[in-house]
């Protein structure tokens, strides 16, 4: 299996190699020096296992792929409601560096452009710029699974050429929207968009992303799964700036782009992509880079909003192991709309049975929703004199711990609930 994954990615990968347009970025002059060919991707799987493609071992600059990571740091360290005090959640459809900010709230409009990035990094805990610029770049060697590292010369460069961010800084500070000293939360955000990376690491850091905060090369639990899903959806909505409405349409991924040549996109659950190539459309996303996702997702079908066939999955099974007691076999991961079903289903057949029993063995995950609903089963069957048992030996529903304050109800058998729900009949 690994190797037929591994001739999609190659394929994919070769089928943009003749693709030679765009240019790679100039106004940092350093990033003017990059190879133009250089041309990498990795996808990794959910389980932190990675597919390598050309050149995945070249080191780039990550560039504004790391406004999502430091925005999902400030939502870690302060908070969201702190966080949402300062930088809104819409998209602009400006370009990256646009000079704006919300026209009532005087704050940026959202954490991806510039001016909502520049914001972000102020909200960084630290006493001074090398406190601050270690907690960033911890987090993203957390989230790679790998000490990352900091390119001086690229930092130098668009330090020395940086006067439209200066401009948003000290706008932001007229404001009154930026914590701290301008030019100190200038070179914390010059020095992150320095860092360097690899195709690799960014699949890694994506990969991270999509398991909810979860490292899945280290085990490592980086952030929580609330900071991944406020970061995921600004991705979605403002990630690709202008650009965006025509890559959720044509790719449906989370994703960010940098003018490095970078883009790192995300499947929530599934799967991480890092993909290089430094030559850049007129909205600074690479050219290359832009199409691989266009393939990878048609060819693979990754679009994050595709209509999956009904999940015929959660009720597995129903049957009447006696007369007046129904089985209901429940599977997969348990979520609102799964739960809903199974509980109309029992509800509607209410009138076949005494006792429903709802066994829950074979599920994978379930949510507090779910949970909550499962639970919930019995009190809207007691009005009818009816009763629902659940079969839990995992503690799903019910955690281990709770078991006692349910006995007669949850089983850890099904052998066991049936038999107590004979005794009911018979009873
Ligand atoms: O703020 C800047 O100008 C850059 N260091 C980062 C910009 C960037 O990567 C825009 N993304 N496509």
């Amino acid at each position: 299996m690994a190797a037929l994954v591994q001739q999609y990615v190659d394929r994919i990968r070769a089928e943009q190699i003749s693709l030679r347009d765009g240019a790679l970025a100039s106004y940092i002059p350093e990033l003017a020096k990059a190879d133009p060919e250089g041309f990498g991707l990795t996808l990794s799987a959910s389980d932190g296992y990675v597919y390598e493609s050309g050149d995945t071992a070249v080191e780039f600059t990550i560039q504004s792929i790391s406004k999502p990571f430091t925005y999902a740091l400030a939502l870690d360290q302060i908070g969201q409601d702190a966080v949402d005090a300062r930088i809104g959640v819409e998209p602009t459809g400006e370009a990256f560096n646009e000079i704006s900010v919300d026209n009532v709230t005087k704050t940026p409009k959202n954490p991806m452009i510039n001016a909502g990035a520049i914001a972000a990094v102020s909200l960084i805990p630290g006493d001074s710029v090398g406190e601050r610029f270690e907690r960033i770049l911890e987090f993203y060697s957390e989230c790679a699974g790998r000490r990352l590292d900091i390119d001086m010369d690229v930092y130098a460069s668009e330090k020395a050429t940086g006067n439209r961010n200066r401009a948003i800084a000290y706008m932001l500070t007229s404001f009154g929207a930026l914590t701290g000293d301008p030019d100190e939360v200038l070179d914390v955000y010059f020095r992150q968009c320095s860092i360097k990376v690899t195709t690799t690491d960014l699949a890694r850091m994506a990969a991270t992303l999509a398991r909810g905060g979860l490292n899945p090369l280290t085990g490592r639990q980086v952030t929580d799964a609330n900071v991944i899903r406020r970061t995921l959806s600004v991705m979605v909505t403002c990630g690709m700036y202008d650009a965006t409405g025509d890559w959720v349409s044509a790719v449906g991924l989370p994703a960010k782009s940098g003018v490095g040549g970078g883009i790192v996109a995300v499947l929530p659950g599934q799967l991480g992509i890092g993909v290089y190539s430094p030559r850049l459309d007129s909205r600074g996303n690479s050219v290359r880079g832009v199409q691989v996702c266009r393939s990878l997702s048609a060819q693979l079908g990754l679009h994050f909003l595709t209509v999956s066939r009904e999940s015929s999955a959660t009720l597995r099974a129903v049957f009447d192991p006696s007369p007046r007691v129904r089985v209901y076999e429940i599977q997969g991961d348990l979520l609102f709309a799964g739960v809903e079903q199974v509980l109309r289903t029992a509800e509607r057949d209410r009138d076949d049975y005494d006792v429903a029993v709802l066994d829950v063995t074979r599920v994978n995950d379930i949510n507090d929703a779910a949970r909550g609903m499962l639970i919930g089963l019995r009190a809207s069957l007691a009005g009818g004199d009816k009763e629902a048992y659940l079969v839990d030996p995992e503690g799903w529903v019910v955690r281990a711990d709770r078991r006692e304050d349910y006995r007669g109800i949850v089983f850890r058998t099904l052998d066991e609930a049936v038999d107590a729900a004979r005794q009911l009949e018979i009873g």
